[in-house]
C-alpha cells in the first residue's frame, strides 16, 4: 500500500467526515476554506447536510439480500454506482493531480466525472485519464467564442454530456475566502499577496508540490480567440460578466448537439424552463451552499422539481451528500443519481488520487451495507416506501 493510500485507509478515514481533517492538515488555510466553505452565513451549506436527518428510513427486516445491485443509468450511460463526481473548480490547487486524478478514480470505479470550466488540466487530458464517461460543465466566462471553442474540443474528444450551471449570475460571497485573501493570492500583485503568505508557508509540503506543478496557471479550457488561455484574474468578475440565460441555451444547444444537463435548479418554474430549453437532465443544486445563502437545502427542493418534471427528464441532485444513506434518501425521493462535491474533494486534498479512490470506496461500501440493512436488493428498487416522509416531502 502506498504512503498516500495508508494516509486515508481505515481506521484513519472510516467515513467521509474523517477525510475533512486530513485535508485541512495538508492544505493551507486559504485553499482548505475555499474547498470547505460556503456563502455568507453558511446557512444553506449547513442545512444541505442537516436536512438528511429529517428523513428517516423504513427497513424491511428478515430479508436476505445476498447481492446488492448498485448500478443505475444516467443519460443512457450504465454507471456502476448511483453517484457521479461533481464539477469542482480549481481542483489542481488541492492536489497537482487535480481533475485528471478525479476523472481517473471515477472511471476506475465505473462512474462519471464532471469537469469544471475552471480546471487546471486540459479537457483532452482529463478525458484520456478516465475509462468512464466524462461530462463538461460550462461557464460562459471568456465569452461565447471561447465557450464554443471548448464545446467543440469536448465534442471531438468524446465528452458524453454538457452540464450548464445556471446559479452563478455572480459569484457568491464566501466570506472565508475574502478574509484569507483568496483573490489576492490567486491573481493579485506580489505586494497584495504579502499579508496572506504566512498561511501558505505553514504548509511546506503542499507549497513544494504546488510550485513543482508550476504554480498558478491560466485556464487551459477557456481559450480566448487571439489571446490564448484566460488568466486567473478575478474569476468572480469574469462570472458576473458572463451570466448564462435561457436565451443562451439556444446557441449552446446548436453548438453541442449532445445531451444537456441544467445544474442549479431549485424550483418547479426553473425546472419547466430547463425542459423547454431541451434539457435531458436537471441537477437540483444550490452549488453546495456557495452561491445564494438562505435558499432551500437541495434535498428539500427535490420533491418539487421531481413533481414538475414528471418523468420528462432525469432528475439528479447534489448538496450535502456525505454518506451512502444520504444517496439512498435522495433516490427514494425521486433522484436518478446524485453528484458528490466535497465528499471526494476532501479525499483529493488529503491524499491525491488515493484519496479520491478512498472517498468513492467509502460511499460504495456504505451503499451496499445500507441497502442490505434496508432489505432492498438494488438501487432501482428504491422508492418512497423505504422512508418516513416529513410533510415537505409529501406535497411535492
Ligand atoms: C470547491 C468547490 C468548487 C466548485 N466549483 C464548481 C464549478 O466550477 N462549477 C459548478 O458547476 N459547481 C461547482 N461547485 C459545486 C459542486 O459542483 C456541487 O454542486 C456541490 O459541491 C455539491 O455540494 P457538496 O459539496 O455538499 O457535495 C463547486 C463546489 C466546491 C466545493
Amino acid at each position: 500500500m502506498s504512503r498516500s493510500s495508508r494516509a486515508v485507509a481505515s481506521p484513519r478515514a472510516v467515513c467521509i467526515q474523517d477525510l475533512r481533517p486530513l485535508a485541512r492538515r495538508r492544505l493551507p488555510k486559504v485553499v482548505f476554506d475555499y474547498l470547505d466553505g460556503g456563502a455568507e452565513g453558511e446557512v444553506t451549506l449547513r442545512e444541505n447536510c442537516r436536512v438528511f436527518e429529517d428523513v428517516t428510513l423504513r427497513p424491511r427486516h428478515a430479508v436476505a439480500v445476498p447481492q446488492c445491485d448498485l448500478r443505475t443509468r444516467v443519460l443512457g450511460l450504465d454507471l456502476a454506482l448511483p453517484f457521479l463526481l461533481a464539477p469542482v473548480g480549481y481542483s489542481r490547487l488541492m492536489h497537482p493531480g487535480g481533475e485528471v486524478a478525479a476523472a481517473h478514480a471515477a472511471g476506475a470505479a465505473g462512474t462519471a466525472y464532471i469537469l469544471s470550466t475552471i480546471s487546471g488540466h486540459r479537457l483532452e487530458d482529463v478525458k484520456a485519464a478516465s475509462s468512464g464517461p466524462v461530462f463538461y460543465q460550462l461557464y460562459l466566462m471568456g465569452g461565447r467564442s471561447a465557450a464554443e471553442a471548448s464545446i467543440e474540443r469536448a465534442r471531438i474528444v468524446g465528452f458524453s454530456a454538457l452540464v450548464v450551471t445556471i446559479d452563478t449570475a455572480v459569484a457568491g460571497v464566501r466570506e472565508r475566502d475574502v478574509r484569507n485573501g483568496m483573490k489576492e493570492l490567486i491573481s493579485g500583485t506580489v505586494f497584495s499577496k504579502l499579508p496572506f503568505l504566512p498561511q501558505v508557508l505553514a504548509r511546506p509540503g503542499w507549497l513544494a508540490s504546488f510550485l513543482l506543478d508550476g504554480g498558478i496557471r491560466p485556464l487551459p479550457n477557456v481559450v480566448i480567440p487571439g489571446q490564448g488561455p484566460m488568466p486567473l484574474v478575478d474569476i468572480g468578475a469574469a462570472l458576473a460578466a458572463s451570466t448564462v440565460t435561457w436565451a443562451d441555451l439556444r446557441w449552446i444547444r446548436d453548438a453541442w448537439r449532445g445531451p444537456i444537463v441544467i445544474k442549479g435548479v431549485l424550483t418547479a418554474d426553473d425546472a419547466r424552463h430547463a425542459l423547454d430549453a431541451g434539457a435531458e437532465a436537471i441537477v437540483v443544486s444550490n452549488h453546495g451552499g456557495r452561491q445564494l445563502d438562505g435558499v432551500s437545502p437541495s434535498l428539500r427542493a427535490l420533491p418539487e422539481v421531481v413533481a414538475a418534471v414528471n418523468g420528462r427528464a432525469e432528475v439528479l441532485m447534489d448538496g450535502g451528500i456525505r454518506r451512502g444513506a444520504d444517496i439512498i434518501k435522495a433516490i427514494c425521493l425521486g433522484a436518478r443519481a446524485v453528484l458528490c462535491g466535497r465528499a471526494y474533494a476532501y479525499g483529493l486534498a488529503a491524499a491525491g488520487p488515493a484519496g479520491v479512490a478512498r472517498a468513492i470506496e467509502i460511499l460504495r461500501v456504505d451503499l451496499e451495507r445500507t441497502l442490505r440493512l434496508l432489505g432492498c436488493p438494488s438501487i432501482s428498487a428504491l422508492d418512497p416506501s423505504y422512508l418516513n416522509l416529513p410533510d415537505w416531502a409529501k406535497s411535492g
